[in-house]
C-alpha cells in the first residue's frame, strides 16, 4: 500500500511532488515524505498527518532541484512515526528510497546488516533496503540496486536517489505497481496514473523484476516496453461541487450503470456482448465450475453474482475469500474458470489468488475497473468496468459497476447454456431501466441523511437481508463501520439472526432490514417481526408501494421495483448514502476513514 510520486526533468520538482502525491493520498495517509535533490544539498522532509495540512508550507519551500521522490505512507511495519515515514536512507545519507510494500526477511536482514555495522534509524522494514544498496554501491546506483534486490523477499515498488550517482532515478518492482509517466524532457513517475494525468497521459507500467533507469535526458528499461494511453479526463479526478469524493462516486451510479452497459447489450436477441471475453469463449464453453474470488466489497459483488449465475445461468459458482485461496490448496483444473473481482486490479491477495489459478491450468478471468492493472495484465481474459477514477477510500460506485457487469454475464453465460430469449430479453431490458431507477433512489439523499442524523446517536447496528440481498447486508455494514468508524455495525443474512445475533438487540441497538418485494420477502418480513418483538429499532429498504412495511419498521426508504436479482443494483445505493452522512454526522473524514488504504498491494 502507499503512494510513490517522483520527478526528474526541467522544473523544480518540489510543487510538481507535492501536487501529485495529493492525489495519492487515498492510497495511504498516516504520514508523508519528500526528497529533493540541489546540485551540492538536499530538501527532506518527513511529517505525521496528511499533505493537505502541509502543502501551503510546502509550497512556499525555495528549493531548486529538479530531481526528487516522495511517499504517502499506509504503515505495515513500524510505528506511524517521523523516523518511519519515507524516504528512507544509508548511514551516510546519500542514498534516499521509498518503498511500497514489505519485505518478509527484513528481520533477519536487519540483524545482517547491523552485525556488519551498519545504523538503522527507523524501525520499517523498508530502510533494509537503503543499507544493502549503501554495501553493493561502486559508483552506479542501478547496479547496486540489482545486487540489493538479489537478497530481498517480499513485495515491492521502489524509488531510488544517490547523491554519488546523481541525475537519475532508479524504479524496480515486484508485485506492486509503478509506472513512468512520460512527457518533453522530464519523466513522472507514480504508483497510479491518477497522480499525474495533469502533467503527461503517456505511461509506461513496470512489470515484476523489472529495474528502470530514468535521467532527464532519456529512460531506459530492462526490456521494450508499450507506451499506454490513459484515458480519463482531469474532472475525474476532482471533487466537482460535491464536499467528499465518495458523495460524488455514489452520485455517479447510474452513469456507472449507464457506462457498464453501454453497447453490451443486444436486447432483441436477448444477447449480452463481453468482448473482452472473445479470446476466452473456446475455454470458458466448457467449464463445468466457476470460482469468484475478490476481497472486501469486491467480494460481496462475487457474492451476487453467485445467486445470479447459479439461478439463471445455471453454472455452479462458489465465492471464495481471496486471502484464503492459494492457502487452503484449492482443487482447480481446466474445468474450472477463476474470476477476479477487483476495483483496483492491484488488491495483492486477489492477484495472488489468480496466480495460484493459473499456475494450476485453470482458466482466469478478471472484472476490474483500472484499465492495465496487474490483474487485468495477468488474467486469460475479462471486463472492464469502464466505471471511473473511484478515489474515496470505500467502495461505491465500483460495486454498483460490478453488479451490473455480472447480471451481463450472467445473460452471456446463460444464453450459451439453457437460457431463454425470454428471460435473457427480460433481465436485459430490467437493466437498461437501472440507470433512471437509480436516479430516482438518489432523489432520497435528503432524506437519508435526515436518517443518519437520527441514527447518528446509535453505536452498534445489524445490517439484515436475504438471497440476493444478503451480501447487500455485508455492504451495507462493512460501509458503515469503514466509514462512520465510530459505530460498529455486522451484516447478518435474515435467517440466521435467531441463531445467535438476536441476543445483542435491544431498543439501543437498530436494525437495517434490506427488504425488498421478491421471493423471500415474507421470510424478511418474519426476520423483521422478530426484531420488533425485542424492541429493536428498525431502518428498511423496501420496495414502492409496500405500504404494510411502515405498520412493522420506525422507518422505510423505498427503492424502485425491478426483477428480484437485480435488486441489490438499487438497495445498496441508500445504504451507501447512509453510510456516507452518518460518517459526516460523526464529524470523520469519509473519504480517508482511518487505518484503511484504497489499494491494499500488500498480503
Ligand atoms: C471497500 O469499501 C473496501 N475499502 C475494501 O473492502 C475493498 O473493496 C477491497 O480492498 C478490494 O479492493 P479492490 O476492489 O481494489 O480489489
Ligand atoms: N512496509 C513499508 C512501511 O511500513 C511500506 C508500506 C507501504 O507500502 O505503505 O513503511
Amino acid at each position: 500500500m502507499c503512494g510513490i510520486v517522483g520527478y526528474i526533468g526541467k522544473k523544480p520538482a518540489l510543487p510538481i511532488l507535492v501536487s501529485s502525491l495529493r492525489r495519492l493520498e487515498y492510497r495511504g495517509y498516516d504520514s508523508f515524505g519528500f526528497f529533493v535533490l540541489n546540485r551540492d544539498s538536499h530538501f527532506l522532509l518527513k511529517k505525521v498527518g496528511k499533505i493537505s495540512e502541509w502543502e501551503e508550507k510546502l509550497l512556499k519551500v525555495s528549493c531548486q532541484g529538479n530531481l526528487g521522490i516522495s511517499h504517502t505512507r499506509w504503515a505495515t511495519t513500524g510505528e506511524v512515526n517521523e523516523q518511519n515515514a519515507h524516504p528512507h536512507f544509508d548511514c551516510n545519507k546519500e542514498i534516499f528510497l521509498v518503498h511500497n510494500g514489505i519485505v518478509e526477511n527484513h528481520q533477519q536482514l536487519r540483524e545482517k546488516l547491523i552485525g556488519e555495522g551498519h545504523k538503522f534509524s527507523s524501525e520499517t522494514d523498508t530502510e533494509v533496503f537503503c543499507h544493502l544498496i549503501e554495501k553493493y554501491f561502486q559508483g552506479n546506483l542501478e547496479e547496486a540496486v540489482r545486487e540489493a534486490l538479489k537478497e530481498i523477499k517480499g513485495n515491492y515498488a521502489i524509488a531510488v536517489i544517490s547523491r554519488k550517482d546523481p541525475n537519475k532515478i532508479v524504479l524496480a518492482t515486484f508485485g506492486a505497481p509503478l509506472l513512468v509517466g512520460l512527457s518533453d524532457g522530464e519523466y513522472f513517475i507514480a504508483s497510479d496514473p491518477a497522480a499525474i494525468i495533469s502533467y503527461t497521459r503517456q505511461v509506461i507500467s513496470l512489470d515484476d523484476n523489472e529495474i528502470a533507469v530514468v535521467t532527464p535526458q532519456n529512460h531506459f528499461i530492462l526490456k521494450e516496453k508499450p507506451i499506454e494511453q490513459i484515458d480519463w479526463e482531469i474532472k475525474e479526478a476532482q471533487k466537482e461541487g460535491f464536499s467528499h469524493f465518495m458523495l460524488k462516486e455514489i452520485f455517479e451510479s447510474p452513469a456507472v450503470i449507464q457506462e457498464a452497459i453501454r453497447g453490451r447489450m443486444d436486447i432483441e436477441r436477448g444477447l449480452a456482448v463481453l468482448g473482452g471475453l472473445d479470446q476466452a469463449w473456446e475455454r470458458l464453453e466448457k467449464i463445468e465450475r466457476l470460482i469468484i474470488t475478490g476481497c472486501g466489497t469486491a467480494r460481496y459483488a462475487g457474492m451476487v453474482g453467485e445467486y445470479m449465475l447459479e439461478e439463471y445461468a445455471k453454472i455452479p459458482t462458489e465465492v471464495e475469500v481471496a486471502s484464503e485461496f492459494r492457502y487452503r490448496k484449492p482443487l482447480l483444473d481446466e474445468k474450472t474458470a477463476l474470476l477476479a473481482i477487483s476495483q483496483s486490479g492491484e488488491t495483492a491477495d486477489t492477484l495472488e489468488a489468480v496466480r495460484e489459478a493459473k499456475r494450476k491450468g485453470t482458466l482466469t478471468l478478471g472484472l476490474v475497473n483500472r484499465v492495465g492493472s496487474s490483474i487485468a495484465r495477468e488474467t486469460d481474459a475479462g471486463v472492464y468496468n469502464r466505471a471511473g477514477l473511484e478515489i474515496g477510500v470505500a467502495a461505491t460506485k465500483s460495486f454498483v459497476s460490478q453488479l451490473t457487469i455480472l447480471a451481463l454475464l450472467t445473460v452471456s453465460l446463460g444464453r450459451k447454456k439453457d437460457m431463454s430469449l425470454v428471460i435473457g430479453k427480460r433481465i436485459l431490458e430490467e437493466l437498461s431501466k437501472l440507470p433512471q431507477l437509480a436516479k430516482r433512489v438518489l432523489e432520497q439523499a435528503d432524506y437519508i441523511k435526515e436518517l443518519a442524523q437520527k441514527y447518528s446517536e446509535y453505536k452498534n447496528f445489524i445490517y439484515l437481508g436475504r438471497k440476493y440481498n444478503y451480501p447487500i447486508a455485508l455492504e451495507g455494514a462493512l460501509k458503515l463501520k469503514e466509514i462512520a468508524w465510530k459505530v460498529h455495525a455486522e451484516g447478518v443474512c435474515g435467517g440466521e439472526i435467531k441463531h445467535g445475533p438476536i441476543a445483542l438487540l435491544d431498543e439501543d441497538f437498530p436494525v437495517v432490514c434490506i427488504a425488498p418485494s421478491d421471493s423471500v420477502y415474507e421470510k424478511m418480513r418474519n426476520a423483521i417481526e422478530e426484531v420488533k418483538s425485542r424492541n429493536g429499532k428498525i431502518l428498511a429498504v423496501a420496495t414502492e408501494n409496500n405500504e404494510e412495511i411502515k405498520k412493522l419498521v420506525d422507518d422505510v426508504i423505498y427503492i424502485p421495483k425491478t426483477l428480484e436479482m437485480l435488486t441489490p443494483i438499487l438497495s445498496v445505493i441508500p445504504l451507501h448514502l447512509f453510510a456516507a452522512y452518518l460518517g459526516l454526522e460523526l464529524g470523520l473524514d469519509i473519504d480517508k476513514p482511518r487505518n484503511l488504504a484504497k489499494s491494499v498491494t500488500v498480503e
